[in-house]
């Protein structure tokens, strides 16, 4: 794959274990969902590392001083139904104050072709650090729908935060949306014929839910 200045490749060592483990198929959907969450942590860490801040004035048993702190209502995190659900109470754990907004995105399974059926964001949305969420990341047809509706309503910092990622999706959105910071911890080989990332970890909206 060519090399893009906003695809950032997180492959921390704890997050390659567990991103092993959640690929096993023997994993049940307790320990997926868990896991799940634990990688959008780690990820969160690093991908927000530009997260807008300001100083406040603190006051030690011994003396005032300025302090840095992460700036109020200033991050929004936006999981793609279903499976993006799975990452937000991970970033939550680090941005407790966040909005979440949801948008609704189902792929046809013929066309691959995703198609919107909810979207509900949260007030000034267009005033924060958006964070997309979605586990995976396959032809790149849902991240870019997404980016495309946050962008119609105004938002100008846009980041994407995938687990899994082929390399032809990490392509498109990065080349159809060179200002958006694309963060995944691994890219895989290739799609099969129906669109299924290899190796991949099956369906992730399935396997969190239980639904198969
Ligand atoms: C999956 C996944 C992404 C999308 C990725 O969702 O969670 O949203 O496919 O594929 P793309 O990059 O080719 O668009 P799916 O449509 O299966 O819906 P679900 O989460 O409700 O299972
Ligand atoms: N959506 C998934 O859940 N898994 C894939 O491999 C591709 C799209």
């Amino acid at each position: 794959m060519k090399e893009y200045k906003n695809v950032h490749i997180l492959d921390h060592p704890l997050i390659r274990h567990k991103v092993a483990l959640i690929r096993d198929k023997n994993t049940n959907t307790k320990q997926f969902r868990e896991i799940i969450c634990e990688i959008a942590t780690l990820m969160a860490y690093e991908s927000f590392k530009d997260v807008p801040t300001q100083e406040i004035e603190v006051e030690t048993p011994l003396e005032r001083t300025k302090q840095t702190v992460v700036k109020e209502n200033s991050v929004a995190i936006v999981p793609i139904l279903r499976a993006g659900l799975g990452m937000v109470d991970g970033i939550l754990t680090l941005f407790p104050a966040a909005k979440v907004g949801h948008i609704g995105l189902y792929r046809d399974k013929h066309t691959l072709e995703p198609h919107e059926y909810y979207c509900k964001l949260p007030k000034n949305i267009e005033e924060k650090v958006v964070m997309i969420v979605d586990p995976m990341l396959a032809t790149g047809g849902s991240a870019c729908d997404a980016i495309k509706l946050l962008k119609a309503r105004g938002c100008k910092r846009i980041k994407l935060m995938s687990i899994i990622a082929a390399p032809v999706g990490v392509e498109k959105v990065a080349e159809t949306h060179p200002d958006i910071d694309i963060y995944v911890s691994t890219l895989d080989r290739c799609l099969n014929e129906n669109g299924y990332i290899l190796p991949g970890l099956g369906d992730a909206g399935d396997r969190i839910f239980g639904t198969k």
